[in-house]
């Protein structure tokens, strides 16, 4: 299938494998690229533990880019994760140097400003995609010079934005108020999701849950089980606190802006259910410890869960769409199922006319 944004980033199908923490490896980004979509590396790729070290952090992510190089030769992209506050920029300053230094050809920049890093990226030569949530962000990003923005939709797995607007009410309205490619994220699971994205005037679509369950995605067994049993009602959309947002509002770093708060989508489980019920513990906790490290054993308990399969007793996210994953296929089965879905959607609509 061709659109814009397949001629813009030399790929044959317009599937990107969203960003997933830990768990969107080279193997995985890959691929994803070789199966003719485009893969992307996300942040603490492969990793089995948590490390402080931005030094580290940076030497680990070069090692998933060169092993993702060796693995294809087609275009793949890495996630920078734009940092909050003093600590974290560092994080991100340094991942973006190796980036530039490895010469990757994709970077997909998400939850924060497009002005901290599109011009540094484009220097360098790269094709930059900015992850938006509502339509005044991609006019943002699209005033900073970006090639493309995905349009994030509430229904999507991870942070999804402050709004909680749905794709399938931000796409269209995206589309309208900029001349770039978008590309849709959030509820796209199969080749009826993409051809309606299509339809929506999106030019691609960008998927985390559906390649969770996956033959080659890392995340453990568990973590799998739990997308194939999940229904429509098995995720939530939880509200959190970001200090770098608060600034924004003039609101200082002090405390948060209850309506400037961002959203988490995570599965309802017993351990979301308590929390829910007992008042004292706000959602910032749930988020805070779940990336946390534990020094006693080099973890968190995002890692944990995702790559150890300890499922219990801690939050997991993931999107709506869950509900219609019933297997797991490899990501070159999917592309080619959901590349012939979208045509049967064709075929249908034109029997419509
Ligand atoms: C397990 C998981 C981890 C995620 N980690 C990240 C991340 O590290 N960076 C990011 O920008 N988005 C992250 N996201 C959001 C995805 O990149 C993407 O926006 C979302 O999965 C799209 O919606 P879908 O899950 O309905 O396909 C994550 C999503 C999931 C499900």
């Amino acid at each position: 299938m061709k659109t814009r944004l397949t001629e813009l980033l030399g790929i044959e199908q317009p599937i990107v494998l969203a960003s997933m923490a830990w768990i969107t490896d080279a193997v995985l980004a890959a691929t994803v690229s070789r199966a003719g979509g485009l893969g992307t590396i996300g942040p603490n790729p492969g990793m089995k533990t948590v490390t402080t070290d931005v030094e580290e952090t940076g030497e680990r992510l070069r090692q998933q880019i060169r092993t993702c190089r060796e693995l294809t030769d087609r275009p793949f992209a890495v996630n920078f994760v734009v940092g909050v506050g003093g600590f974290d920029r560092k994080f991100s300053d340094q991942c973006v140097e190796v980036g530039i230094e490895e010469r990757v050809p994709v970077a997909i920049v998400s939850q924060g400003s497009p002005a901290v890093y599109t011009r540094r990226l484009k220097e360098a030569g790269m094709k930059v995609i900015h992850v938006c949530s509502s339509v005044k962000h991609v006019k943002k990003a699209e005033a900073e010079g970006v090639d493309a923005v995905v349009a994030s939709g509430t229904e999507g797995g991870g942070h999804s934005g402050f709004d909680q607007i749905t794709t399938l009410c931000l796409v269209p309205q995206a589309v309208d108020a900029i001349g770039i490619p978008v590309i849709a994220g959030g509820g796209i699971g199969d080749g009826r999701g993409l051809m309606a994205a299509l339809s929506l005037g999106a030019e691609g679509v960008y998927m985390g849950t559906r390649f969770i369950a996956t033959k080659e995605c890392p995340a453990h067994p568990r973590i799998k089980e739990i997308i194939l049993e999940a229904s429509d009602t098995s995720t939530i959309a939880v509200r959190h606190g970001n200090p770098s947002h608060s600034k924004e509002t003039g609101a200082g770093n002090q405390g948060f802006v209850e309506e400037r708060r961002g959203s988490i989508r995570l599965v309802l489980n017993d351990y979301l259910r308590n929390i829910l019920a007992d008042r004292s513990v706000g959602f910032d906790d749930i988020f805070a410890t779940a990336e946390t490290p534990d020094p006693n054993t080099g973890s968190n308990r995002t890692v944990a869960s995702f790559v150890f399969g300890q499922v219990d007793g801690t939050s997991i996210t993931s999107g709506q769409i869950a509900g219609l994953i019933r297997d797991i296929p490899s990501c070159e089965e999917l592309i080619r199922r959901m590349v012939s879905e979208a045509s049967q959607v064709l075929g249908r609509l034109k029997d419509l006319s």
